[in-house]
């Protein structure tokens, strides 16, 4: 997860920042934003408070909570500063230097990589100032998203569109790139439930909707990391640059599995796997009969625990625990019995977090005692924290490997 600071000035076209940071929410990034008083004439700031769930930084607003200099704040928080849509006023305030508002003094306290996506009339675009400026900004490494060309605000037609917000986002996305983290790291993530057949048309399933299990892949994926992704039947769409395999049973995804086992660095188990599956599935559909009916069911192995047995020294292995009550107790023990380095636990009682939402709550519970609470956020970033502890704990047990 990157800290996004996005810069909004006023040009007709800021109404389309709300879209650039719902993009960067979407992809699981933390947003701030600060705005000139233009730009507050053309949107106003609640809209952007409410959409990125945080105060905005204006002219009318220096402070933040405890009387904390908002701009100094948000300037060293931020991983990347991004400007959409950007002005020629503003353009020629970053080549100056200039800090007589909000936004231009926190461009002059940010010392990382800025993104600008310049928003004009065809005629500004082209005239020599904001071209000289361009050039200034440019040579010191400032990141410039062309506008596209088309039907203006103005009533002119030509270049001085901004970018579409996708673009914008994966502009800045790129810049960030050097945080690929994980990129010398393979994945193995197991997502989802798993279906055990009763006859041709019916089974047993659970809750899962496999969100959490997709977010891990994405954003292992999204740091770097090569990623094989077992799935259960679930609703999401395939995600890109993941290898997916496709299960049904528990039978299936322990095959799955186990055959993948070998060429991962990271395995994590947050698949919803059935402890039981039908004895024998019937043929034919079943139909009918009498007032009750018995179906015996007999016991899946447990693929976490068999993975336990059968993992490297240097292979990290993550489980989930997914509970009513007792949530940290009975983690640490299933942590221990099935020789996992990592649990992340979570309390599947509570309706706001765990199946089908997109938030997760979860306590880490590492095999040396720790227990790290992640308070409740987005699953992609729940997957962030928990990618963050893989990598720690794969360091670790590599290099015990090593002096072993
Ligand atoms: N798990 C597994 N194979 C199974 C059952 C569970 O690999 N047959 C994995 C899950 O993917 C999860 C962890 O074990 O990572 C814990 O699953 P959970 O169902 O919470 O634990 P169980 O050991 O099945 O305990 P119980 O259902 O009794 O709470």
């Amino acid at each position: 997860m990157a800290s996004i600071l996005l810069g909004v000035t006023g040009g007709i076209a800021a109404y389309k920042a709300c879209e650039v940071l719902r993009l960067f929410d979407k992809a699981g990034h933390r947003v701030r934003v600060v705005m000139t008083r233009m730009a507050t004439e053309f949107v106003g700031p609640l809209t952007f408070e409410t959409l990125s769930k945080g105060a905005v930084l204006t002219d009318a607003q220096p402070l933040g909570e405890n009387g904390s200099i908002l701009h100094i704040d948000y300037a060293d928080q931020a991983d990347i500063f991004v400007i959409a849509p950007c002005t020629a006023n503003v353009i020629a305030k970053l080549a100056q230097g200039m800090a007589d508002d909000a936004l231009s003094t926190t461009a002059l306290a940010f010392t990382g990589p800025v993104l600008i996506a310049p928003a004009m009339n065809v005629n500004m675009w082209n005239s020599a100032s904001v071209r000289e400026n361009l050039d200034i900004l440019r040579t010191r490494g400032v990141h410039v998203v062309e506008p596209s060309s088309g039907d203006l605000a103005c009533g002119w037609v030509g270049e001085g569109r901004l970018a579409e917000p996708a673009e914008v986002v994966s502009a800045a996305l790129k810049v960030l790139d050097p945080y690929k983290d994980l990129a010398r790291l393979r994945v193995l993530v197991s997502a989802g439930p798993t279906q055990e057949k009763i006859d041709p048309v019916r089974y047993i399933a659970n809750r899962s909707s496999g969100k959490m299990g997709y977010a891990l892949a994405e954003a292992a994926r999204d740091r770097g990391a090569s990623v094989t992704l077992v799935s259960g039947p679930v609703a999401l769409s395939k995600p890109d640059g993941v290898s997916v395999v496709n299960v049904e049973s528990a039978t299936q995804m322990k095959r799955a599995m186990e055959e993948a086992l070998d060429n991962a660095d990271v395995v994590i188990m947050s698949a919803a796997v059935a402890d039981y599956r039908v004895e024998t599935a019937a043929e034919h559909k079943i139909k009918k009969g009498r007032e009750t009916m018995q179906i015996s069911l007999v016991r899946n192995d447990d693929i976490l625990a068999a993975l336990g047995q059968s993992k490297r020294a240097d292979q990290v292995l993550i489980g989930f625990a997914a509970e009513t009550h007792d949530v940290v107790a009975y983690g640490q023990d299933k942590l221990k019995r099935k020789k996992a380095d990592l649990f992340v636990a979570n309390d599947v009682s509570r309706p706001d977090i765990g199946f089908s939402s997109d938030e997760n709550e979860v306590h880490l519970l590492f095999a040396d005692g720790r227990v790290v609470k992640i308070d409740k956020a987005p699953k992609r970033r729940i997957a962030d924290a928990i990618l963050d502890a893989a990598k720690e704990l794969h360091r670790l047990n590599a290099a015990a490997k090593l002096s072993a």
